[in-house]
C-alpha cells in the first residue's frame, strides 16, 4: 500500500492502514516511511476522537532502540488492558527498525502509537484495522536535573486506565503546565489517597533516612521500564509514601526515572531546593543505569 494515498483513500478503504512517519526532513524511502509533512491519519481515527490507542516513547541511543523487548511486551500489555485487538509485534519491531535505520538519528525519541483504527464520532468503537504510527525524533540529552512541582490534581488509582500507557494524556498536559507556569519542569501526583503517585511522565523514587523509596504500582503509576530496570540493579523498597512528606525536610535525596531522562535528580520540590542533588544514592543509581546503556541493547 502507497504511504502517499490521500486522505479520501483513507477514509475508503478497510485495508490496515499504516504510516511509519520520519519527523526529520530526510530520506523518503520505498513509500512506506513518509515524511511527517506526508503523514496522515484518518479524521475519524478513534486515538484522535477520543484518545482510544495505547503508545510508548523509546529511547534512541547511539543509533539503537534502546530496552525495545520491554516496550513491546508493555505496549501488548497496555493494548489488551485497553480492550484492543493484540497488536502484530513483528510488524511494530520491523517499523521501529525501518524508521530508526532511515533517521539516521544518533540520540532521540521513538514514538510507537497505537490506536483503534476509525471510528465513529463517540465512545462505541468500530471492528476494524487499527493504526499504527511509528516516528522519530531528535531529542538532546538535556536533562541534567528537574525542579518537580506537585500538582492539586489526583491520578486515580483505581481507574480503568491506571497503569496503562494510553494516548488519553490530557492530564499530563495540564499538570505539566501547571508545573511549567510555576517555575518547574515535571508535574508531580498524588493518588486519591494523597500517597505519591507519579510524574506525567516519569517514576520518582527519594531517600528518607539512608533508605531508597519508590511508590508500588498499587500507587496507581505506569510500571515505568527505567523504574524497574533501577529496581532491578540497584534495588529500592516499594513503599507507598504520603504526599506530605515530599519535602526537602524529610527527602534527603530524590530522582526521576524514566527512558528519556534515565535516572535524573531532583534539585527542588514547589521552589524548595533539597539538601543534596545528586545526592550519593543517586549518584550510584545514575552510575548503574549509565553502565547498564553501555552494556546492553536488551537490559
Ligand atoms: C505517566 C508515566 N509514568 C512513568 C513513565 C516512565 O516510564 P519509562 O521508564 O518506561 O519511560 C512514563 C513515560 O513516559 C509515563 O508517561
Amino acid at each position: 500500500m502507497s504511504a502517499r494515498r490521500g486522505p479520501d483513500a483513507a477514509v475508503q478503504s478497510n485495508k490496515p492502514q499504516r504510516q511509519y512517519a520520519l519527523l526529520v526532513a530526510l530520506a523518503y524511502v520505498n513509500g512506506e516511511l513518509v515524511e511527517e509533512s506526508e503523514a496522515q491519519v484518518s479524521a475519524l481515527d478513534h486515538g484522535f476522537v477520543v484518545g482510544d490507542g495505547v503508545f510508548e516513547t523509546v529511547l534512541l541511543d547511539a543509533g539503537r532502540a534502546f530496552a525495545l523487548d520491554r516496550h513491546i511486551d508493555r505496549l501488548a500489555r497496555s493494548a489488551a488492558g485497553l480492550g484492543l485487538e493484540p497488536p502484530d509485534l513483528a510488524e511494530v519491531r520491523m517499523a521501529v527498525g525501518r524508521v530508526v535505520t532511515a533517521s539516521a538519528i544518533g540520540r532521540g525519541r521513538i514514538r510507537i502509537t497505537l490506536t483503534a483504527g476509525r471510528g465513529p464520532l463517540g465512545s462505541a468503537r468500530l471492528a476494524g484495522a487499527p493504526t499504527l504510527v511509528v516516528a522519530v525524533a531528535p531529542d538532546a540529552d538535556t536533562h541534567r536535573s528537574s525542579s518537580v512541582v506537585v500538582v492539586p490534581w489526583r491520578r486515580n488509582e483505581r481507574g480503568a486506565l491506571a497503569g496503562l500507557k494510553t494516548t488519553s494524556y490530557g492530564e499530563n498536559v495540564l499538570a505539566l503546565a501547571y508545573a511549567l507556569d510555576r517555575g518547574g519542569d515535571e508535574a508531580i501526583f498524588a493518588n486519591t489517597v494523597d500517597n505519591l503517585c507519579e510524574g506525567t511522565g516519569s517514576n520518582i523514587f527519594l531517600v528518607r533516612e539512608g533508605h531508597l523509596v519508590t511508590p508500588p504500582l498499587s500507587s496507581g503509576c505506569l510500571a515505568g521500564i527505567t523504574r524497574a530496570l533501577v529496581l532491578e540493579i540497584v534495588g529500592a523498597s516499594e513503599e507507598d509514601v504520603d504526599i506530605a512528606e515530599l519535602v526537602p525536610t524529610v527527602v534527603e535525596e530524590a530522582f526521576l526515572t524514566s527512558s528519556l531522562r534515565g535516572v535524573q535528580p531532583i534539585a527542588s520540590i514547589d521552589g524548595k531546593e533539597l539538601g543534596a542533588c545528586p545526592g550519593p544514592v543517586t549518584e550510584k543509581a545514575r552510575a548503574a543505569y549509565g553502565e547498564l546503556l553501555g552494556s546492553t541493547d536488551e537490559p
